[in-house]
C-alpha cells in the first residue's frame, strides 16, 4: 500500500547512504550481521525487528508514560551501577549556592551563572524552555564570540585550541545572574516575527522567527562585531549510547559526493581536554564536545561557575576585565581537593548523564505510524536522521556494548540554510551549520514538559514547525513535506512523534 503517490515520481528508489565502515572492534561475521541489521528499511507494512526498543537492552519499558519518563536509568544496569546513578542524580539536581556558606559542600556557585543546577536547565532530564517575555532566561542562553583579529587568535582557532574567540569583556557566554556583590552580565531579549508558510492542500503554518539582543549590560559595551548564538538545553537521554557509536559508523556518512539532495555531512573535530588530541565532536548543537564528561565540565564552568579538574578556574567564564568577579570568594575546600567540584563528583554526574535510558517506542505497529515511516524515508529525512547503529563491542561501559540503537541522527554538521543560521562559527561548524539532532524521545518532549519546543533555540512550537525551518542541505526534504497532502503530513508527524 503506497500512500505517497505525490512523492512517488520524485525518486525511483529509497537509498540511504549505506555503512561500509571497517570497525576494528568486530569480527568479519559480526560485521556482516551489523551491516544486515542496520541496513535502511525497505518495507513498511510491519515494524522492523527491535525497533520498539530504541536504546537496545537499555530501553526503558515503563507501562505508564508520565512526565518522569526521561528520568529512568538504563534498564540493563546492575545494582552497583544503579547506586552510582542515584548519587549522580542527586548531584544533577543539587542547587549550588554562593561561597562562603554554611553548607560548604554545595558552595562555589558563580560568581557568574545561568542556573544553579543541571536540572534547572535540563528540566526533568529533558530539554529547556524558551522564556516568556516577563521571565528571566535560564535554560536558553547566548554563546558569545568575536572574529579573530591577531595572528595568535587565528592560530588558536586553526589549531583548535579554541573553538571561538571569547568576547574580550563578557567571555564565551552571557551569564544573566551573579552572586551578591558582582554585577550580572545582562539580559537576553527575544523579539518574535510571525512568518506564514503555505502548505499543499490548503493548509497554512505560522512560524515565529526570533531575533536576539542583549540589554542591561553590566560591564559596558560589547565589541561591535560580537556574534551571538542562542542555545537551549538539550535532552539527556541515551547519551552514553551515542558515545559508544563507533567513529567509523559516523564517518561513513561524512563528505558525501553522490547524494541526490546535495547532502554532504561534515564531521566536527574538537580537542579532547583530557588527552589534547583532536577527536570527533558529538555533543552540543554544533557538535562542539567530544564526550559527556567534558560537556558536563563545561556546564559546571560556563553555566554555573564551578571548577572541575578539567576546567580548574574557580571563576568560570569571568574575564580579566571582570575584576570583582575574579576576586570573589570561591568554594574549593582543601579537604576535598583543589576544585569546587572534585573529580569523583564530576565522574558521578557524567555516569548519571550517560545512563538515562531511552523510552520504548509507542505505536510502532500502528498503520498511520508505518505510513509516516515510509514517508520519512521517501522525503529523505533518513539521509541525516540516520535511524540505527550497533554500538561498539569494546565500549568502556558494559551497559553500552553491542546494542542495536535507533537515535535517528548522523551526528554530523549540515548547512541548514539562512533561516536557522546563527552566523557564529564554532570549531569546524560555520554560521549555518548544526549537528543533526537525534529524534529518539522527540514525541515525549511535551509529556516531560508541556512547554517544551524544538530546534537549537526552541523556536519551533511543533514538530511540523521544526521541519519547516529546515533549509540548506535539508531544503529538498522540507519542500517534500510542504508538497505532501494534509493526510500524509499528519502520518509523517505521527511517525516522528512515535519516536
Ligand atoms: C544554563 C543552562 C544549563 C545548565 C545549568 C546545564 N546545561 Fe547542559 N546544556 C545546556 C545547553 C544550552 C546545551 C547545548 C549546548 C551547546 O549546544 O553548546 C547543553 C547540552 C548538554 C549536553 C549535551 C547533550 C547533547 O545531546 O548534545 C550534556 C551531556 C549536558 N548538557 C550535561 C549537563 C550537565 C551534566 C549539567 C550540570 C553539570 C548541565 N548540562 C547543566 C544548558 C545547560
Ligand atoms: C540535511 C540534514 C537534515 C535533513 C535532510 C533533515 N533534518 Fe531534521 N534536523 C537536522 C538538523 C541539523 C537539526 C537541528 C537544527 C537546529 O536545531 O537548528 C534537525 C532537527 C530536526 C527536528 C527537531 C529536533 C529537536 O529535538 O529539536 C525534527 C523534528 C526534525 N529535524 C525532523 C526532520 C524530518 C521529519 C525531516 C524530513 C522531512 C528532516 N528532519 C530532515 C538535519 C536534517
Amino acid at each position: 500500500m503506497r500512500r505517497s503517490l505525490v512523492l512517488a515520481g520524485l525518486f525511483a528508489a529509497v537509498s540511504v547512504h549505506a555503512t561500509d565502515a571497517t570497525r576494528a572492534d568486530l569480527t568479519d561475521e559480526d560485521r556482516a550481521r551489523v551491516r544486515r541489521i542496520t541496513a535502511p528499511a525497505i518495507t513498511f507494512d510491519a515494524p522492523e525487528p527491535f525497533e520498539t526498543l530504541p536504546g537496545g537492552g537499555s530501553t526503558v519499558r515503563e507501562k505508564l508514560v508520565t512526565r518522569d519518563i526521561f528520568s529512568f536509568p538504563s534498564a540493563n544496569l546492575d545494582f552497583e551501577a544503579r547506586q552510582r546513578f542515584a548519587v549522580g542524580n542527586g548531584l544533577f539536581r543539587k542547587d549550588w549556592v554562593s561561597a562562603p556558606s554554611s553548607t560548604q559542600a554545595s558552595d562555589g556557585l558563580g560568581p557568574l551563572f545561568n542556573a544553579r543546577s543541571c536540572q534547572g536547565c535540563h528540566i526533568k532530564d529533558g530539554r529547556g524552555v524558551v522564556p516568556e517575555a516577563d521571565e528571566p532566561a535560564v535554560s536558553l542562553f547566548l554563546r558569545l564570540s568575536v572574529p579573530p583579529r591577531s595572528r595568535a587568535e587565528k592560530r588558536a582557532l586553526a589549531e583548535r585550541r579554541l573553538a571561538a574567540i571569547p568576547e574580550p569583556t563578557y567571555g564565551t557566554q552571557l551569564q544573566n545572574f551573579a552572586v551578591p556583590g558582582v554585577a550580572a552580565e545582562g539580559h537576553m531579549r527575544i523579539d518574535w516575527t510571525e512568518v506564514s508558510v503555505a502548505l499543499a492542500g490548503g493548509e497554512t503554518a505560522t512560524l515565529r522567527r526570533p531575533s536576539y539582543r542583549v540589554e542591561d549590560l553590566g560591564y559596558g559595551a560589547m565589541r561591535k562585531d560580537v556574534m551571538l548564538s542562542p542555545r537551549i538545553a538539550a535532552p539527556m537521554i541515551g547519551l552514553g549510547l551515542v558515545e559508544a557509536i563507533h567513529e567509523d559508523d559516523i564517518l561513513a556518512h561524512a563528505a558525501r559526493k553522490d547524494d541526490p539532495d546535495g547532502i554532504v555531512g561534515k564531521p566536527s573535530y574538537v580537542r579532547d581536554p583530557a588527552s589534547g588530541a583532536l577527536v570527533l565532536g558529538r555533543f552540543g548543537w554544533k557538535a562542539g564536545q567530544p564526550a559527556v564528561k567534558p560537556q558536563a565540565a563545561h556546564a559546571f564552568s560556563g553555566d554555573m561557575g564551578l571548577s572541575t579538574p578539567l576546567l580548574p578556574d574557580h571563576w568560570g567564564d569571568c574575564t580579566t576585565k571582570q575584576k570583582a568577579c575574579r576576586a570573589a570568594p570561591h568554594g574549593a575546600q582543601p579537604a576535598f581537593g583543589p576544585e569546587e567540584v572534585p573529580g569523583d563528583l564530576l565522574d558521578f554526574v557524567a555516569f548519571y548523564s550517560t545512563h538515562l535510558g531511552v523510552p520504548a517506542r509507542r505505536g510502532s505497529d500502528d498503520a498511520q505510524v508505518l505510513a509516516g515511516k515510509q514517508l520519512f524515508y521517501e522525503a529523505r529525512c533518513a539521509s541525516c536522521h540516520v535511524p540505527k547503529y550497533v554500538t561498539r563491542r569494546d565500549a568502556a561501559d558494559p551497559a553500552h556494548r553491542f546494542q542495536l540503537i535507533w537515535p535517528y541522527s548522523d551526528f554530523l554538521l549540515h548547512d541548514m540554510g539562512e533561516g536557522l543560521a546563527d552566523d557564529r562559527p564554532e570549531g569546524d561548524a560555520n554560521g549555518r551549520e548544526w549537528r543533526t539532532q537525534p529524534l529518539w524521545g522527540v514525541g515525549l518532549a511535551t509529556t516531560v514538559d508541556a512547554r517544551a519546543t524544538f530546534l537549537h533555540d526552541g523556536r519551533a512550537r511543533t514538530v511540523l514547525e521544526a521541519i519547516l525551518w529546515h533549509g540548506g542541505e535539508a531544503q529538498a526534504a522540507r519542500d517534500r513535506v510542504v508538497g505532501m497532502t494534509p493526510a500524509q503530513r499528519a502520518d509523517l508527524i505521527r511517525f516522528v512523534e512515535s519516536l
